[in-house]
């Protein structure tokens, strides 16, 4: 039987080359390879404010992108996480297995926090739902960018505690953060991870950006003091950035693209940025176009929604019974 490979891409804004390179590109990588979950966590998008109807189209979006990327349908099961229930519902109980203490020290909770007024509880307790999310589905390994490995670490964790005061019950996933593009950096802000919801869009590359926007943005894209292309993080973030996107989507090794940038100037790196990235996405971009006019992205979540709930429903199954829940 095949290992299970199971990640997720937030619908809460367009999805960067960050993302591309985090979660998109390590699925298509893997399909053959593992047997591969890949959803829509549309439940986790709601723990910061949503207008409904743009979440709504979002949801499509993605799905068409993970489409248009190269994620096949036929190997993998694509699916939304609102469309199966048993997400929340084991969600619960593992929110009663987990600790104030250990949920206190998620990163991504106090970055996102920070300096807020209101903060949603959903926020707080969102990286259980992510356990659930990996645990129901008994996955081995979880692709993420290196931002989710820490919550991928709590999925380990609670399902350490309920093996052991259960009996073997759950997979202890593994995190798989990829070796180029674990972490794309914001373009005005190399200090800073690239993001979704950048408050200055000229930060982020999306998938779905028109030529001119991408040139513009990664030519102004800030770079370092000095004049030397080479792969230096902690001196040269913006430099060793674009190297990396550069490796990213010319599949080249970084150590090969610093070579191929040996003598060029920062003008130069932009520029072969700009086009590497303009011809990769230009292609992708028709292909999204194409399959959202069609109609894949309803059948491709029917299928994929019936083989997550044949598998997720039985296991919910077995859980609510360990801790006690109904009748037997
Ligand atoms: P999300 O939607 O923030 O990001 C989706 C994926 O993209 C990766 N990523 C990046 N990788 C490289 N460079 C970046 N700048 C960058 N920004 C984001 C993320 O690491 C992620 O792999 N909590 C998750 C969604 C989720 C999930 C899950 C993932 C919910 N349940 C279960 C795996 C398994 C999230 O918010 O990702």
């Amino acid at each position: 039987m095949k290992k299970r490979l199971l990640t997720g891409l937030q619908p809460s804004g367009e999805l960067t080359i960050g993302n591309y390179c985090g979660g998109v590109k390590q699925v298509v990588k893997y399909q053959d390879e593992y047997e591969t979950f890949l959803f829509v966590p549309d439940m986790h998008s709601i723990t910061v404010p949503q207008d409904p109807e743009t979440l709504h189209r979002r949801v499509r979006e993605i799905v068409a992108m993970y489409l248009a990327c190269g994620v096949s349908p036929e190997k993998c099961h694509i699916y939304i996480q609102s469309e199966i229930p048993e997400h929340a519902n084991l969600s619960w109980i593992l929110e009663c297995h987990s600790y104030m203490g250990e949920m206190s020290r998620m990163t991504q909770f106090k970055a996102k926090s920070e300096g807020k007024k209101e903060i949603g509880c959903g926020l707080f307790t969102y990286p259980i739902l992510m356990a659930a999310d990996i645990l129901l589905y008994s996955a081995d390994v979880v692709p993420t960018g290196a931002d989710q490995k820490q919550h991928v670490e709590l999925a380990r964790n609670l399902a350490q505690r309920f093996n052991k005061k259960y009996g073997e019950t759950f997979v202890v996933p593994e995190p798989l953060i990829p070796t180029i593009g674990a972490k794309i950096r914001d373009l005005l802000d190399p200090t800073k991870k690239m993001s979704k919801s950048a408050e200055n869009p000229k930060a982020s590359v999306f998938l779905n950006d028109p030529e001119k926007a991408i040139r513009k943005k990664i030519m102004s894209a800030v770079t370092d003091s000095g004049e030397s292309v080479v792969f230096d993080e902690e001196n040269k973030p913006g430099v060793s950035n674009l190297l990396t996107i550069y490796a990213s989507f010319a599949n080249c090794s970084v150590q090969d693209a610093e070579k191929h940038f040996e003598g060029a100037r920062y003008g130069d790196l932009k520029k072969e940025v700009a086009d590497v990235l303009v011809a990769f996405l230009r292609e992708l971009q028709e292909k999204y176009r194409a399959i959202l006019a069609s109609g894949a992205v309803d059948e491709t979540l029917d299928k994929g929604r019936d083989e997550a709930r044949a598998i997720a429903a039985p296991m919910y199954d077995k859980v609510r019974r360990l801790v006690g829940f109904g009748r037997v």
